[in-house]
């Protein structure tokens, strides 16, 4: 298939409408990463989705909305909460998991009775549903398995020949996937933290993290979002978390370097004096959420084979790039 590639023009964007409308599949830019595109309404064009990735059939996938008033026509029963949620943090980097009607097909919701509702902050994306009139259906644009795409070039390097275009727009702002939280009466649980943290989150109500979000579920544990038991971000190199000050993590390399691995710093000040290859993601959480998938990229594009990693704060955004990360390194710590 040849894809094509659109601008962030009108006349693109009236091209990514249209081609969405004939039921293909779209790569578009949002805040958080780029979103594998279709018709949420159509069977068949959310299966080419699926296909493009190669998606696991059961894990649903996000549907996108231009507008608050779309809520409702998406879920039958919208509670005051999630009203709350929306006037608080969207257009943004917000999931909702409500009911869903049944006009949404079950491919799109995975078999599930649920769907999850998102009105990305990103101008393109929305000025392309607001063109379409219609919601679009989106995970992120990687193939499956591998770091979700932060830029058009890493949309490119997997979705090039598989889908029919992809628009060309910035690099997402926020790079890490949108909070994905769900409604327990009137708590929020948080099933995958985002930029939204659950410290703002408890500004609109009481506020739980998900025991899958920092831990590793058992193969047949009862998971609330199904996205939790893949595996995911998964580079080729073996990662390692060291949970510890710099320092400590100085003297860990020391010990313990080998042929072939890298480092994954917050700067360079971390590794210096140190005989190692290293890249950095950034001192502050907004800066790693930012990196971290470009990073995962760049580690398997150099070859590593072992990377020790200093570990992201576990509060705010860090809780986002933590949870990426331990994913990446299949839930292996060294606490210092
Ligand atoms: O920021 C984002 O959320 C990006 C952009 C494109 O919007 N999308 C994204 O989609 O990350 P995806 O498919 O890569 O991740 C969606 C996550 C998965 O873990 C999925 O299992 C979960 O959300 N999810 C979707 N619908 C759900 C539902 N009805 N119930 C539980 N979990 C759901
Ligand atoms: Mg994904």
């Amino acid at each position: 298939m040849k894809t094509e590639i659109l601008g962030t023009d009108g006349a693109s964007l009236d091209r990514a409408a249209e081609l969405l409308t004939g039921g293909e599949v779209v790569a578009v830019p949002t805040e958080t990463v780029y979103g594998l595109a279709a018709n949420a309404f159509d069977e068949n064009a959310v299966r080419r989705i699926f296909e493009a990735k190669g998606r696991p059939a059961d894990n649903p996938l996000i549907v996108h909305i231009a507008d608050i008033a779309e809520l409702e026509k998406l879920s039958p029963c919208v509670p005051d909460i999630a009203y709350r949620c929306a006037e608080a943090f969207w257009a943004g980097p917000l999931t909702m998991i409500l009911p869903k009607r049944d006009k949404i097909p079950s491919v799109t919701s995975g078999g599930l009775d649920t769907v999850g509702i998102r009105m990305p902050a990103d101008t393109t994306a929305r000025a392309i549903i607001k063109r379409c009139g219609f919601p679009l259906a989106a995970p992120s644009a990687n193939l499956s398995g591998s770091p979700s795409p932060t830029t058009f070039r890493h949309v490119y390097d997997d979705m090039n020949g598989r889908i029919s275009a992809i628009v060309d727009g910035a690099d997402s702002s926020v790079g890490v996937e949108s909070t994905v939280i769900c409604f327990d009466d009137n708590k929020i649980r948080v099933l995958r933290p985002g930029f939204i943290s659950p410290e703002e989150l408890s500004g609109i109500a009481d506020t739980v993290i998900d025991k899958g979000v920092l831990e590793q579920l058992g193969e047949d544990a009862v998971v609330r979002s199904p996205g939790m038991k893949y595996k995911h971000y998964a580079p080729k190199a073996d990662v390692t978390i060291i949970d510890s000050d710099r320092d400590s993590f100085r003297h860990y390399v020391r010990k313990n370097l080998t042929e072939g691995m890298m480092l994954l710093v917050f700067s360079k000040d971390d590794c210096e004096g140190l005989d190692a290859d290293f890249i950095e993601y950034g001192e502050t959480a907004e800066d790693q959420a930012k990196k971290l998938f470009t990073c995962l990229r760049t580690l398997d594009e150099l070859g590593a084979e072992r990377v020790l990693a200093r570990c992201p704060e576990k509060s705010g955004v860090g809780l986002a790039v933590y949870n990426r990360l331990l994913r990446a390194a299949g839930f292996k710590v060294v606490k210092l």
